[in-house]
């Protein structure tokens, strides 16, 4: 069967650590048997969100065509920094756009529906000692639990993010490597599971 991943970083920065990081956890996706689309949420540009806004002109297209990714896979791979101590900006933004229902909200219209029933594993990058460990992740578990979105257990926080890849992007430490390989193969088994009739 079947498991289609869609990943991403919660930054839009070009250097991003958290962009390297998922890179390597969509590899290791990828290497599990998933079928990864890997997305750049700098490709998805969108205004805050804005009640005026929204029903002035319903969802911004970029909302749209990233729901409708969202619709089209199983399970979520999430590579965030925390920013003061919670998800950034950019992907609660992003989050709270795609949980806004479209026409009639009924079904695949519904603001839960980019949601229900997905399975997603988290990871968090930062230069700091901590990688998200304490904030960034439980908030980013918090959220998507409130949308229906069944969460791994395991997680990877990367600590002193700053120094863990080298000039090609891969991961000096093994045991790290590890770790997001087990991560992968945890969410395509989990999701393979849940999709099971
Ligand atoms: C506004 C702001 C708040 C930040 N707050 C935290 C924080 O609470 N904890 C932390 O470990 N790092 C914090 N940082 C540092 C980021 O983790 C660091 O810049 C990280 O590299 C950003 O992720 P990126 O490399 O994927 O863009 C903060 C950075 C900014 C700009």
């Amino acid at each position: 069967m079947t498991v289609r991943i869609l990943a991403f970083a919660g930054s839009a920065r070009r250097d991003s650590l958290n962009k390297k990081l998922v890179r390597v956890g969509a590899q290791a996706a990828r290497e599990a048997g998933g079928e990864v689309t890997l997305v750049d949420l700098d490709d998805y540009p969108m205004p805050v969100y804005h009640g005026d806004l929204e029903d002035a002109s319903g969802l911004p297209e970029n909302a749209l065509k990233l729901r409708a990714l969202f619709l089209s896979h199983d399970a979520l791979l999430i590579a965030s920094p925390e920013n003061n101590g919670s998800v950034t900006a950019l992907l609660k933004n992003t989050i709270d756009w795609l949980s806004r229902s479209v026409g009639d909200g009924k079904g695949a219209n519904s603001g839960l529906a980019p949601y229900r029933g997905k399975v997603a594993a988290l990871m968090g990058a930062t230069p700091g000692p901590w990688g998200t460990l304490y904030s960034g992740l439980p908030h980013l578990r918090v959220i998507l639990t409130k949308l229906g979105v069944t969460i791994l257990a395991p997680q990877v926080p990367l600590p002193h993010a700053d120094e863990a890849f080298d000039e090609n992007g891969q991961l000096r430490d093994p045991k790290v490597l590890k770790s997001i390989h087990s991560l992968a193969k945890s969410l395509v088994e989990t999701t393979g599971k849940l999709k099971e009739p």
